[in-house]
């Protein structure tokens, strides 16, 4: 089935990528995510509910979108993420349903997610090492995240996206430990640039550039180019020899703005246009209030109508108004 995408901004920019957060709560505490006092968690009672997603991703889907990404907050720390996941992957016209986790849960999940539709898995990881991971994250989890990831694997998510933000004296020693560690597993290491949220402890110096962690790579490895989707945030390499591959993801240093296919809803039911545009509209007062689908349509396309070209430079982001990246669901 194919629709007309409805969801084309003032740039000339074609949506067909939503990224839906389904909660704010975490079972960890990334100091880059978080801020150290943490955050007042939404009510329950203002979190969409799991018909009220179906509904959403229903609507999105009848405009254009092909690929739901569920985020959080750690999307699995839901109960009903099952039911989300099996009703979500039934959308006629839906092509991807996938999800970014930090993985602690996947252990006994990971096949049954897999059954119920789930056909993308990105996993965050921002160290191989136990009691690192206790500094980043704040919780002993590391043992379960790993065997998260063996689960995943074996569950046949190829390739399984790991998700590693470098941040230089904190974990940019690992860097070869982690492309190493892609030599004989379907992983796709994905190395992010650290970006400023509110809180998040992010500073100049903490940001290492992709130049120089691709020049550091390079001193090691010869990487070879791979030809991705134009939309994609990262940019990927494989090596040869090896079962897994690289990516950079460079949002600070070469951001991807141009070719932004990107639309947020957050727990609270926001849609959110850009990661780094305060601008919000509820769907959820919406729906609530008795609104129809084109009511809920009406404020979508208005929500990527003001959608701005491109977000603002490094220094600006730091003093912006914005949400937490826990707020926001990445
Ligand atoms: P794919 O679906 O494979 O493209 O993964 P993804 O990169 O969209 O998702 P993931 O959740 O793995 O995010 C990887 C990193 O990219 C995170 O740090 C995100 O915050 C960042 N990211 C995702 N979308 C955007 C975006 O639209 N703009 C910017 N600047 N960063 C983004
Ligand atoms: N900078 C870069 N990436 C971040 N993420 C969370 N906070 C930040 C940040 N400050 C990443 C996590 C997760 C993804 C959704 O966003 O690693 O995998
Ligand atoms: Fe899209 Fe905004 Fe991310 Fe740029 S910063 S890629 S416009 S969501």
């Amino acid at each position: 089935m194919t629709v007309e995408n409805r969801l084309i901004d003032r740039h000339g920019r074609r949506h067909s990528y939503l990224r839906l957060s389904i909660t704010d709560r975490c079972n960890l505490r990334c100091t880059y995510c978080m801020p150290p006092q943490g955050i007042d968690w939404t009510p329950r009672t203002e979190i969409l509910t799991a018909d009220e997603i179906v509904r959403l991703g229903s609507i999105f889907v009848g405009m254009g979108i092909t690929k739901i990404r569920l985020t959080g907050g750690e999307p699995l720390s839901r109960r009903d993420i099952g039911q989300i996941a099996e009703r979500l992957g039934a959308l006629p016209g839906l092509k991807t349903l996938a999800m970014t986790t930090n993985g602690i849960s996947l252990a006994k999940r990971a096949g049954t997610l897999r059954a119920m539709g789930l056909n993308g898995l990105t996993i965050s990881l921002d160290t191989l090492r136990r009691e690192r991971f206790i500094e980043i994250a704040k919780r002993d989890q590391f043992n379960a995240v790993m065997d998260g990831i063996e689960a995943s694997l074996a569950a046949g998510f190829a390739p399984l996206k790991i998700n590693v933000v470098v941040m230089r004296g904190v974990n940019d020693d690992e860097i070869l430990d982690f492309v190493s560690w892609a030599k004989n597993r379907p992983i796709n290491v994905r190395f992010i640039e650290y970006m400023p949220f509110p809180d998040n402890k992010w500073s100049t110096g903490g940001l290492m550039p992709y130049a120089e962690i691709r020049a550091l790579i390079e001193r090691h490895y010869e990487m070879i180019p791979l030809m991705g989707d134009a939309t994609a945030v990262g940019k990927d390499f494989r090596l040869a020899g090896y079962a897994g591959s690289v990516s950079f993801v460079t949002s600070m240093t070469e951001s991807f703005c141009g070719a932004c296919n990107r639309l947020r809803v957050t727990a609270d039911g926001n849609i959110k246009s850009c990661l780094f545009h305060p601008a919000e509209q509820s769907l959820r007062d919406c729906m609530r209030s008795g609104g129809s689908d084109t009511d809920v349509e009406k404020l979508i396309l208005g929500a990527v109508d003001a959608k701005q070209a491109a977000h603002p430079p490094m220094e600006e982001l730091l003093t912006m108004k914005n949400r937490t990246m826990i707020e926001i669901g990445g």
